[in-house]
């Protein structure tokens, strides 16, 4: 385990269980169709290219840069766009792919605009739920693991752009931001 990290929460041999059984979750509700996943950079990457392994329906793999942190382990709550998807949503069914809700506010905002612009249907598949950090009403649709308000990094999630590599997701040392 990596020295800055207190905690395990979610394994490698977790998120894969995890990844098999939401892929498969959505390939049987999405059959038939070709939904276009929508990942949140960049904290999506490792679990959409794991996730996107185990569904068996054509996917179109698309992705957009938002931003509702500056830094920091508290979000600030005023959802930015960095990046803008390159394609239509008009007329398609959309699961946007995200590491974590927390306050809610990142995914009710984008999942309202997709919708806005013309999504016939909008999902969130998200590899965490932090419940307890909710500001804004939201439950997402496809929920890996639901874990306590506790501040955490790994497989995509960053402290100050750092920890996304790492193979788990753990809770970080707070002597680490402390500092
Ligand atoms: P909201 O609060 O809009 O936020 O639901 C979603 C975004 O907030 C970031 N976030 C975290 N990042 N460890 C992180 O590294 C955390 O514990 C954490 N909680 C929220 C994350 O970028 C997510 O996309
Ligand atoms: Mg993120």
């Amino acid at each position: 385990m990596h020295q800055d990290i207190e905690e395990i929460l979610v394994s490698e041999q977790e998120i894969l269980e995890i990844s098999k059984s939401m892929g498969a979750h959505i390939s049987k509700d999405y059959a038939g169709k070709t939904p276009i996943l929508v990942g949140l950079l960049k904290g999506c990457i490792p679990f959409m290219a794991s996730l996107v392994k185990y569904i068996d329906i054509p996917a179109q793999m698309e992705f957009m840069a938002v931003s509702s942190y500056h830094g920091g382990i508290s979000s600030s709550g005023d959802v930015k766009i960095k990046y803008d998807l390159e394609t239509s949503v008009n007329g398609r069914d959309v699961v946007i792919v995200e590491d974590i809700v927390d306050t809610g506010a990142t995914l009710s905002t984008i999942t309202k605009l997709l919708l806005h612009r013309g999504a016939k249907s909008v999902k969130v598949a998200t590899l965490l739920d932090k419940p307890a950090g909710r500001k804004v009403e939201f439950v997402p649709d496809y929920i890996g693991k639901t874990i306590p308000k506790k501040f955490v990094v790994g497989f995509g999630l960053d402290y100050e752009e750092l920890y996304r590599n790492l193979p788990y997701v753990g809770v970080l040392k707070p002597s680490v931001y402390q500092k």
